[in-house]
């Protein structure tokens, strides 16, 4: 017997199609560098004493990341991103003194310059900030619809949708990410902005070393990017450059310094500003001077939620992020006990949670600067106990069953900062799709985003993460699209910061963050075996329980069958960049399915 659940408005079906294997995922799940900067041996994984002592899970005979491995160690501070050289450019800053403020701002700065794929100007994201006083902020620069935007603009005459939200001129929402950067510098940071943005201008300058993961990426991207300008920088001969070719950025260096010498203004007017206009007009896009000049970052009342006496400091609306995996959480707080990792009857009740989360999320979550959005009955814990009672432990729901098809995409970044005095920083930022919508502005040197995609182009209609949203997501000028989003600040019983972390993956985000969550509150793993754990995935359109190939023993797999699941395998789940605290200092770790470093002092 399977319970049903209908999503209102919702007409059009999803068939499960993953066909972009995340450009950021090795096969082999090599990490280009997560080496530690201090020894891993001995203590390290030991817990603080707040928080009960570690457990090591089984997983299946064939998954391809043992149990056991270890996390970067520091005794006190620690930066985990998708990039080396932005790592070093935070680890910089905090050896100079800044906190972890000044060391995230230049983390993102730097990200821009040498992970093009994903770091952005052109883009915008979402900081959770925890100072060691307490102070909790959470600050949303998300891009938001040109002023010039209508609600149909991706839908021709014939009711079909034209892409235009994907590639292109149009796909661009008025970046928010330098408006956001220095935002938080000037609220929280202790350096100048010309300080913190030094080692990105002198990689911009000094020219980024191709490594094996940024050649493939480029490979991959090479059609898209040879459509507009990016190539001019990116593919040298028209071709993904080779391991080891060093990339200069000569406008971007110039954009940068322009930031450092007028703050935000050297963004969003005059000169770059006037250069992205300028594409924008040639290629029938419709940012102007007016929507730049106008844009703010928003600070934001911060989501603060339990889960079994640990607190989760999250990003509200106008990310999803942290009320999807508030509501997931509280679902399955209101069980006794917990299953098993890595049974079938734990996959079904998360699954089941992330559903029913989902289904909230795609039709009720918006920008609450426009639409009203239930926060505090969505992550009430009686809200919870009535969503959990739809869950039967032997039986799957149903989402409404739906027609169409889908493809994924990808393309984000999170990085995690925790400074020698306790503040910590999470933060994620995107240009949505691997090099955003193809558009480069050759005069500032940077890639547009795509994020307008994850508006409702069309009610019922899949967005290109398969997501089916509802009518108050729709398109508005100066609204901010819905996003995944999840920079997230774990306490721990005692109060005191334990996991700083999020994800890329769009919707993924939302289940792998809170995987890795769960994993270290629900089944005691150590931050390494939290991250190199099988994952799932459900998003309650498509109807689809989503798992890593390999990620289920062959009998759950059946289970989970039998209990009405449908099961298809993803290529890859959301990407973690995760902070630990540990008895004598932090752990970081870059998902091991994804590259990058975490590294500290
Ligand atoms: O904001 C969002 O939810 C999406 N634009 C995020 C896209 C993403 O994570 C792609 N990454 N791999």
């Amino acid at each position: 017997m399977m319970a049903r659940i209908s999503l209102a408005g919702i007409t059009a079906a999803i068939i499960a199609l993953i066909s972009a294997c995340d450009p950021g995922t090795r096969a082999d799940g090599d990490t280009t560098s997560a080496s530690p900067s201090v020894s891993t041996a001995g203590t390290a994984d030991a817990p603080p004493a707040s928080i009960p002592p570690r457990v090591t899970p089984t997983f299946p005979s064939s998954w391809r990341f043992p149990t056991g491995a270890r996390a970067s160690f520091a005794p006190k501070a620690m930066i985990a991103s998708n990039s080396s050289a932005a790592t070093d450019a935070g680890a910089e800053i905090l050896r100079r003194g800044g906190n972890a403020i000044d060391a995230a701002v230049a983390v993102g700065f730097a990200l821009a310059v040498s992970y093009p794929e994903a770091g952005n100007l052109g883009g915008g994201g979402y900081m959770v900030i925890r100072k060691a006083d307490g102070t909790v902020a959470t600050l949303d620069y998300r891009e938001v619809a040109p002023l010039a935007a209508t609600r149909d603009m991706y839908v021709d005459a014939s009711g079909t949708l034209t892409g235009g939200s994907v590639v292109g001129h149009l796909a661009s929402g008025v970046p928010g990410a330098v408006a956001g950067m220095t935002e938080a510098l000037r609220a929280h940071g202790t350096m100048a902005l010309a300080d913190v943005l030094a080692p990105a201008i002198r990689l911009a300058e000094s020219g980024v070393v191709v490594d094996s993961a940024l050649s493939a990426s480029l490979g991959n991207a090479k059609d898209l990017i040879s459509r507009f300008s990016g190539g001019t920088v990116w593919l040298p001969n028209g071709q993904a450059p080779p391991v080891g070719t060093v990339i200069r950025q000569p406008a971007l260096a110039r954009t940068l310094r322009l930031i450092a010498a007028k703050g935000a203004d050297g963004f969003y007017r005059g000169e770059t500003a006037n250069s992205i206009v300028a594409e924008m007009r040639r290629g029938k896009g419709i940012i102007t001077n007016a929507d730049l000049e106008v844009y703010k970052p928003k600070w934001r009342d911060p989501l603060r939620t339990t889960y079994r006496g640990y607190t989760l400091l999250t990003m509200p609306p106008s990310s999803s992020g942290g009320i999807t995996i508030s509501e997931t959480l509280n679902i399955l707080e209101t069980f006794d006990g917990v299953p098993a990792y890595g049974t079938a009857a734990w996959f079904h009740r998360l699954a089941s949670a992330y559903q029913l989360a989902f289904i909230d999320r795609n039709a009720k979550l918006a920008d609450p600067d426009f639409v009203q959005v239930p926060i505090v009955e969505l992550t009430s814990k009686d809200y919870a106990r009535t969503l959990a009672s739809k869950i039967r432990p032997d039986s799957a729901l149903r989402t409404e069953a739906v027609t169409g098809a889908t493809r994924e995409g990808t393309q984000t970044t999170h990085y995690s900062v925790v400074d020698s005095l306790g503040n910590a920083v999470a933060t994620t930022t995107t240009i949505n799709e691997l090099y955003g919508s193809g558009v480069f502005i050759p005069g500032a040197g940077i890639f547009m985003n795509n994020e307008m995609d994850d508006f409702t182009s069309q009610p019922g209609t899949p967005n290109l993460f398969g997501l089916v949203q509802g009518e108050q997501n729709a398109i508005a000028p100066g609204k901010r699209m819905l996003s995944a989003m999840s920079p997230t600040i774990v306490l721990d019983l005692a109060g005191d910061v334990l996991l700083v972390l999020g994800s890329r993956g769009g919707p993924r985000i939302i289940s792998s963050t809170s995987q890795v969550i769960l994993n270290v509150i629900d089944h005691h793993m150590t931050l390494a075996d939290a991250m190199s754990a099988p994952r799932i995935h459900h998003q309650a359109l498509p109807d689809t329980l989503r798992h890593e190939r390999d990620g289920l023993t062959p009998e759950v797999h059946r289970a989970l069958t039998d209990t009405g699941h449908r099961l298809a395998t993803y290529p890859s789940p959301g990407l973690v960049m995760a902070v630990m605290r540990v008895r004598d200092g932090w752990q970081g770790m870059i998902d091991p399915r994804s590259f990058g470093k975490a590294a500290g002092h």
